[in-house]
C-alpha cells in the first residue's frame, strides 16, 4: 500500500482503529477521521506515525463535502476510502419512532452513500481508486430487535453492489461484513452469538483489516463483492 492515501471514517477506536493501524503498517498514508472521540483519535494518528486528523459528523453532507476537500488539501489525492463510522441500537419495531430511524440511517447508509459520492468524484477524475463499505453480519441475516439497523446495512450492501457498476472500471467498490467484534466483556447475547459461530470464538479487529487490506490492494476485476468476516455465522 505504500505511498496510497487511504481515508479511514470512524478510525479513533475500536475496529475503525484497528483498520487504521493496519494501513499504516502496510504503508499506506492514513488520514484518521473522527466525530467526537478527539482523544482516542489522536493517539491512533500518533501510533499511524502522526497521520493527520479530520473531524466532521457526518450526520451532515456539508461537513461531509468539507471533509473530503480537507483531505484532498493535505494529502493532493484519494486512493482509498474506508467508510468505517456507523451507529448501532437495539428497539423493538413496534416502539421505533422516526427519531430513532433518522439516527441509523443518516450515518450507516446515508453518510456511507455521501462520502462514496465525494470519494468517486475525486477518484474519477484521477488515477481511480478503491472504496471499502463496512457493512454487517446484520445486512446478511436479519435480527428482529434492530429491524431499522439491519435494513441500514443491507442497504449498505446493496449500495456496494450498484455503485460497483456505476464507477467501473476505474473504482472497485466492495464491502466487508463483520460478525462478532466484541471490545471489552460481552454482554449474554453477543456471548449468546460466539457460541453459535462456527469458529468457535469472536473476531478481532485485525481481521477486520485483513480483509479490508484484500480489497484495497485488490485488481479491479474483484469488485461489488461483500465479505463476511464472521467465523462462518452468516451460514447458520
Ligand atoms: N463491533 C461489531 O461487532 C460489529 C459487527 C458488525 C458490524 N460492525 C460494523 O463495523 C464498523 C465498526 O464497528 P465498531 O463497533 O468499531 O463501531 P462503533 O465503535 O460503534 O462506531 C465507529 C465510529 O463511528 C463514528 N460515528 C458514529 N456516528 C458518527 C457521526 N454522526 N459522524 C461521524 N462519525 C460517527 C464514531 O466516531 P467518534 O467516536 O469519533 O464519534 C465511532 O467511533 C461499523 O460500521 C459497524 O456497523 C461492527
Amino acid at each position: 500500500m505504500n505511498g496510497k492515501v487511504v481515508l479511514v471514517t470512524g478510525a479513533a477506536k475500536r475496529i475503525g482503529r484497528g483498520i487504521a493501524l493496519r494501513l499504516a503498517k502496510e504503508g499506506a498514508r492514513v488520514a484518521i477521521h473522527y466525530s467526537s472521540s478527539e482523544g482516542e483519535a489522536r493517539a491512533t494518528a500518533k501510533e499511524c506515525g502522526d497521520a493527520p486528523l479530520f473531524r466532521a459528523d457526518l450526520e451532515k453532507v456539508g461537513e461531509i463535502e468539507r471533509l473530503f476537500a480537507e483531505v484532498q488539501q493535505h494529502f493532493g489525492k484519494l486512493d482509498g476510502l474506508v467508510n468505517n463510522a456507523a451507529r448501532y441500537t437495539r428497539i423493538d419495531p413496534l416502539e421505533i419512532t422516526e427519531f430513532d430511524w433518522d439516527f441509523i440511517h443518516s450515518v450507516n447508509l446515508k453518510a456511507t452513500f455521501f462520502c462514496c459520492q465525494q470519494a468517486a468524484r475525486r477518484m474519477l477524475a484521477g488515477a481511480g481508486g478503491k472504496i471499502v463499505n463496512i457493512s454487517s453480519l446484520g445486512g446478511i441475516r436479519a435480527w428482529p430487535d434492530h429491524a431499522h439497523y439491519c435494513a441500514s446495512k443491507a442497504g449498505v450492501i446493496h449500495l456496494t453492489k450498484a455503485l460497483a457498476q456505476a464507477w467501473a472500471p476505474k473504482i472497485t467498490v466492495n464491502s466487508v461484513a463483520p460478525g462478532v467484534i466484541p471490545f471489552g466483556e460481552p454482554d449474554e447475547r453477543v456471548k449468546r452469538l460466539i457460541a453459535k459461530t462456527p469458529a468457535g470464538r469472536a473476531g478481532t479487529a485485525d481481521e477486520i483489516a485483513d480483509a479490508v487490506v484484500f480489497f484495497l490492494t485488490a485488481s479491479n476485476f474483484i469488485t461489488g463483492q461483500v465479505l463476511a468476516v464472521d467465523g462462518g455465522l452468516s451460514q447458520k
